[in-house]
């Protein structure tokens, strides 16, 4: 059986550094080549690393021959938040990161690539309740118009070159190992920062603003089942509505308040409940739990239990 050898690209980042990790564990460390911008972060030294522009496309290619990478994984982007600052290096990165990888995966017969849409793709008109996986898609966000433009990119370079590109709708992500890089739904991972270090947190977002979101070992189960799928169960070459639970500011708060009673949290919404506001309240993944077997496994309580017992070691580390 031939060997896989995989390039994550864009692997100090939040999902980046934990979907390596568990990538080596299933590959072997020498078998999945760690890449970013950034230096590399320190829980990925058990492995090798290059430093590497996805927007250098030559450079990208020639890292991609030496390494003989048969699988891409393409994590590399500007989020939501960071986007409406700088809608016109966003789209830039968005846009020629995918299309670099795309092109490459086609001339080199890559195997697999992974790259994650958003919930950012739906806008204000889509449904705010159980947004299913077909409806009106009209982002307002550069951010969300980047991930539809992308989906419909993977799509086109399946049916035109039948390049095997997979892809996700992820929620908003929260994890304890990596911090987030700009996204509207960091307050949910902000928020426990604050309350193991200060006990109090003022939220960028209203108290009722409600959004999709899943912890992040369901997120990287989920990646790696999709990726793992046969071939002829992947119906959706756009991406994949992903879905694990919904809440707002005011609920994660009491979550974490019957861990730590004394937390307190108050609220001085910004720019970024705007684009809170055109994203719906919750997603439907029905056709990911019917197509690859889908199933996620935390819920509020079990997730805040789980963030509350590691993430103080991680913060102690860190001093
Ligand atoms: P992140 O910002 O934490 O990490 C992105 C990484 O890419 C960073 O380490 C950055 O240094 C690197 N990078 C930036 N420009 C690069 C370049 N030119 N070349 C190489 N590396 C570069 O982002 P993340 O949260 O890990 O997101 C990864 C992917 O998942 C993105 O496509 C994002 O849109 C998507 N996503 C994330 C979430 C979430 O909640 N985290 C939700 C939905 C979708
Ligand atoms: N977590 C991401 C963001 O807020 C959603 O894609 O930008």
């Amino acid at each position: 059986m031939h060997k896989e050898k995989i390039l994550v690209i864009g692997a100090s980042g939040q999902i980046g550094v934990e979907l390596t990790l568990a990538l080596r564990k299933i590959y072997g460390a020498n078998n999945v080549v760690a890449s970013d911008l950034r230096e590399e972060n320190n829980l990925l030294k058990g492995g090798p690393y290059v430093s590497l522009d996805v927007m250098n496309k030559e450079m990208l290619h020639v890292q991609v021959i030496r390494q003989n990478i048969t699988q891409i994984y393409l994590l590399a982007a500007m989020l939501s938040a960071k986007g409406e600052k700088n809608p016109g290096l966003a789209w830039h990165l968005n846009m020629q990161g995918l299309l670099n990888v795309l092109d490459i995966a086609r001339e080199e017969n890559l195997k697999k690539v992974y790259w994650p849409s958003s919930i950012a793709v739906f806008g204000p008109t889509s449904p705010k309740q159980n947004c299913p996986q077909k409806t009106i898609i009209e982002p307002t966000t550069v951010y969300g118009i980047s991930k539809f433009a992308g989906e419909f990119w993977c799509n086109y370079y399946h049916l035109k070159y039948g390049v095997d590109v997979r892809s996700l709708r992820y929620p908003g992500l929260i994890s304890y190992k990596s911090e987030p890089g700009g996204g509207t739904t960091d307050y949910a991972v902000e928020i426990f920062h604050e309350a193991v270090e200060e006990k109090k947190y003022v939220s960028f977002l209203e108290e009722d603003t409600y959004l999709p979101m899943m912890y992040m070992p369901d997120a990287i189960k989920a990646t790696i089942e999709l990726m793992e799928a046969p071939a002829e169960n992947i119906t959706i070459r756009t991406s994949y509505n992903l879905s694990a639970m919904s809440f707002s500011p005011k609920e994660i708060s009491a979550e974490i308040k019957k861990h730590i009673p004394e937390f307190e949290i108050s609220y001085d919404p910004d720019y970024r409940q705007r684009i809170a506001n055109s994203w719906p309240q919750s997603v439907d993944d029905a056709v990911a739990r019917a197509d690859w077997g889908w199933k996620h496994e935390y819920d509020l309580a079990t997730m805040t239990e789980d963030m509350l017992k590691n993430l103080p070691e991680i913060l102690q580390s860190q001093d």
